[in-house]
């Protein structure tokens, strides 16, 4: 964690591996989520003319570019959908009985109904821990990353064709640092840290 840190200028030259990078996505995606929905997808762009398209949309920030991958994090606005997918799998893995999956699931639609603003609300806390846990193993497999909220949303899902299914909350690049990122600090605990009530 204190390894981490925000790089901006990366090797254009440096290829990350298919095996290393999917190994990346598994382990962010190990990430914990509501009823263990999995909000995120990872939108992962390498391909070069792709990646020129998103300057404009990143407000010319060039690791954009630069980074072998820059990686859209979606969140699921409807995550619901998934409940049923992942508690047949738990049932035919034996991990839950029949009964307890129609309690799950039924507490996924009651919870999604009719609420845009829970779907949101969650779509973007669920998928940012995705996003942080792909930061980490990025860094634990001597890759360096940088969390890019600076870019045009609107335009990345026109350019990107995302479904309206899918919120992007984060921008990410991944690659190999060429300049070491510029230190940052951190506000003290007497900052932070409210114990027992306000
Ligand atoms: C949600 C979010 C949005 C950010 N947006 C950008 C960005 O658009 N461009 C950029 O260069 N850094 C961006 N950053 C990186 C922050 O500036 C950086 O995390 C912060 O200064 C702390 O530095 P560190 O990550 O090196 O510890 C963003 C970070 C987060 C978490």
């Amino acid at each position: 964690m204190e390894a981490r840190h925000s790089v901006r200028k990366y090797d254009p030259k440096a290829v990350i591996p298919k095996g290393e990078l999917n190994e990346i996505l598994r382990l962010a995606a190990t990430a914990p989520s509501s009823w263990n929905l999995q909000h995120w997808r990872f939108l992962v762009v390498t391909d070069p003319e792709v990646k020129q398209k998103l300057l404009p949309i990143a407000y010319n920030q060039q690791q954009v570019v630069d980074a072998y991958a820059t990686i859209i994090i979606l969140g699921d606005l409807e995550a619901n959908k998934t409940a049923a997918l992942v508690y047949d799998a738990a049932v035919a893995s034996g991990k839950v009985t029949q009964q307890v999956r129609d309690t799950l699931v039924g507490q996924v639609e009651a919870a999604y109904k009719n609420n845009p603003q829970l779907a949101h609300d969650e779509a973007i806390r669920n998928s940012s821990y995705a996003a942080m846990q792909l930061m980490l193993a990025a860094k634990a497999k001597g890759y360096d990353t940088c969390p890019m909220g600076g870019y045009d949303r609107d335009k990345l899902i026109e350019t990107l064709n995302i479904p309206s299914r899918y919120l992007p909350t984060l921008m990410l690049t991944l690659g190999k640092a060429s300049v070491a990122a510029h230190p940052t600090d951190r506000l003290g605990l007497d900052q932070l840290v409210i114990e027992n009530s306000f």
